[in-house]
């Protein structure tokens, strides 16, 4: 079996682990107020018809009482005895409930679920953003999330990056944010989707990762030191234009001090044919910046 077979075996063992934990406490708490699907319909006609389509309806199939409009919205004895937004859990603009409260019932299933398990720890609900603002339930088949758009909505200055002229393919619809963040929460920094930054980088970009005879120190350290994640004004979503970028750390360096026939490069007598490249670019000659495997000096100056 492959992994993601296995994956799958995992996910739907521990869903089903989940419904029948969720199903024994529905059935048990049926005492306490839970009225039953069928009690909805005399007043949502329409909405109950149309998640009879959805995607929870169909995968609660012959799963009984217990899964139902009350699994999302809470037991309803109170409700339709007194019918109310106050009284029933919603998840509209309207509703009188709080974030934790609406996510807790997702949650009640969906704790289990892998890739939610670290939700508490993520900023999504730090900011009360709870899971009906990214999952549409009764509209689609499938809950799924339309990205970019969706965080869009929200992330108006991510939005703007991602349409700066250096980008990574967002847009373009090549990469998607949940490539790297996890909405949920991570462990990790920034909701990212490894333990670092380097470690998500090296994910597509592995002839990054060396190792390097010849390595350039802020590189092993942290990309974003020159890059930015989403966006960039200036080329290859670096931070900065060349040569400032490199600057910030090696100011003095012989480009900071031109050289002409009396100062040649490195302090040589005789004047280089090099010269005429320095107003342009320090990675015409570095060209290897990220890292080099050629012997000699001109590896350990990433020229080669
Ligand atoms: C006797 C009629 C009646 C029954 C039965 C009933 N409701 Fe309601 N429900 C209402 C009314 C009235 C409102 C208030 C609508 C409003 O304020 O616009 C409401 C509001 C709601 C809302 C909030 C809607 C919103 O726009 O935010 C939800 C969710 C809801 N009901 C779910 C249920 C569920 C689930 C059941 C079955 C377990 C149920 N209702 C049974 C009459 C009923
Ligand atoms: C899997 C969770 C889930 C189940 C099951 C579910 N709902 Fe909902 N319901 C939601 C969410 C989330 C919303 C907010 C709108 C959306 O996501 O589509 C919602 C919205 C509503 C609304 C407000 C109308 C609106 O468009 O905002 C009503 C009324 C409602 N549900 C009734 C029901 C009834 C009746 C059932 C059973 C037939 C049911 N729901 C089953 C999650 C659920
Ligand atoms: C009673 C248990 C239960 C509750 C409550 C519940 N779900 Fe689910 N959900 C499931 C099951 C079962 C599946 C199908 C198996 C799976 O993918 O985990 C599922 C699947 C999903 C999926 C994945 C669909 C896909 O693309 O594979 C999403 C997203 C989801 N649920 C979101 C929600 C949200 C949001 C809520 C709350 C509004 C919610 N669920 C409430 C049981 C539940
Ligand atoms: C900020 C937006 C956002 C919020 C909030 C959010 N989700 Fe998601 N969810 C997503 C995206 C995007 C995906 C698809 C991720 C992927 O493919 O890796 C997803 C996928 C899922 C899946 C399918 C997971 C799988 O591995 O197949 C489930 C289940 C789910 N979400 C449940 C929830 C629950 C429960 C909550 C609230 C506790 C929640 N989500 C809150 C954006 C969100
Ligand atoms: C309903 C609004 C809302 C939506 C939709 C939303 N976010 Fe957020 N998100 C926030 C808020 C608020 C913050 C905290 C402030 C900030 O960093 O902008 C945040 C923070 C983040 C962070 C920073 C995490 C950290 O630890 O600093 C990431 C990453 C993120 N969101 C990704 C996403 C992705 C990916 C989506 C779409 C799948 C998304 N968001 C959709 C509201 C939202
Ligand atoms: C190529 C990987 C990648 C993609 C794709 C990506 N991000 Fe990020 N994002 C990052 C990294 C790396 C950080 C920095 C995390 C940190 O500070 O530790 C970050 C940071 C963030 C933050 C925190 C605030 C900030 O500006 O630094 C938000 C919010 C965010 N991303 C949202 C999004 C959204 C929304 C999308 C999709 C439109 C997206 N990201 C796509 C890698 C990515
Ligand atoms: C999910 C895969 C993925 C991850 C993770 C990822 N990238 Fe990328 N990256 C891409 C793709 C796809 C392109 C576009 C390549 C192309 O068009 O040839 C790209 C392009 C780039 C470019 C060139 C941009 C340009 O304007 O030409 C840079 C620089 C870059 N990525 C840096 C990073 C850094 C730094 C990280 C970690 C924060 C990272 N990438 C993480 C997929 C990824
Ligand atoms: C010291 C600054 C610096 C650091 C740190 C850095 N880069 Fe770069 N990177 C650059 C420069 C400068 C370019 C543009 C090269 C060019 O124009 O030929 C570049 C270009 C790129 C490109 C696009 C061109 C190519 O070579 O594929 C990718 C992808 C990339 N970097 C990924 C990374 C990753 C991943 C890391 C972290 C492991 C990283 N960079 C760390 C300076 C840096
Ligand atoms: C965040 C600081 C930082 C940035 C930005 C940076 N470097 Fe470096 N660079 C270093 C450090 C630290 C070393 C190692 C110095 C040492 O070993 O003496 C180094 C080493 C080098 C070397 C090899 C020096 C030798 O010993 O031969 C070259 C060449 C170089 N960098 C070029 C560049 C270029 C070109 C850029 C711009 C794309 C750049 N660096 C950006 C910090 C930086
Ligand atoms: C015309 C080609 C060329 C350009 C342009 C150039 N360099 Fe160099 N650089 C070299 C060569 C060749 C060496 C190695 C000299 C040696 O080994 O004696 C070197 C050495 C270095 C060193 C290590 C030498 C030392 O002083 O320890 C650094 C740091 C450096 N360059 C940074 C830069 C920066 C920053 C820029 C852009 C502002 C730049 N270079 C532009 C060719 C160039």
């Amino acid at each position: 079996m492959d992994k993601k077979a296995n994956k799958m075996l995992l996910l739907s063992t521990l869903a089903c682990t989940m419904l029948l934990v969720t199903g024994i406490f529905s059935l048990a708490a049926g005492e306490v107020g839970y009225v039953g699907s069928e009690k909805c319909k005399e007043c949502h006609e329409e909405i109950a018809a149309s998640h009879a389509k959805s995607f929870h309806a169909k995968a609660w199939t012959g799963k009984g009482e217990g899964y139902g409009c009350e699994s999302c919205h809470g037991p309803a004895g109170d409700h339709v005895n007194n019918p109310s937004r106050e009284t029933i859990i919603s998840f509209g603009k309207e509703s009188k409930q709080t974030a934790g409260e609406k996510s807790a019932r997702c949650l009640s299933c969906h704790s289990a679920t892998p890739s939610v398990s670290f939700w508490d720890m993520g900023r999504h609900k730090r900011e009360d953003v709870d899971c009906s603002r990214c999952h549409s339930i009764h509209k689609q088949s499938r809950p799924e999330v339309s990205e970019p758009e969706t965080c869009f909505l929200c992330h108006k200055d991510i939005k703007r990056d991602a349409n700066r002229q250096s980008h990574h393919p967002i847009i373009e619809g090549k990469v998607k944010c949940s490539d790297c963040h996890n909405p949920h929460g991570t462990l990790s920094h920034g909701m990212i989707k490894a333990e670092n930054i380097n470690q998500l980088c090296y994910k597509c970009h592995p002839d990054k990762r060396g190792p390097f005879i010849w390595e350039h120190p802020p590189v092993e350290e942290n990309c974003l030191t020159c890059h930015t994640p989403h966006g960039a004004k200036s080329s290859k979503l670096l931070i900065q234009k060349r040569p400032n970028l490199c600057e910030n750390c090696h100011n003095g360096r012989h480009p900071g001090t031109p050289y002409d026939a009396t100062a040649g490069f490195n302090g040589s007598a005789s004047p280089s044919t090099k010269l005429k490249f320095v107003g342009r670019s320090c990675l015409n000659c570095h060209n290897q910046i990220h890292g080099s495997n050629a012997p000699g000096s001109a590896g350990k100056s990433f020229t080669r």
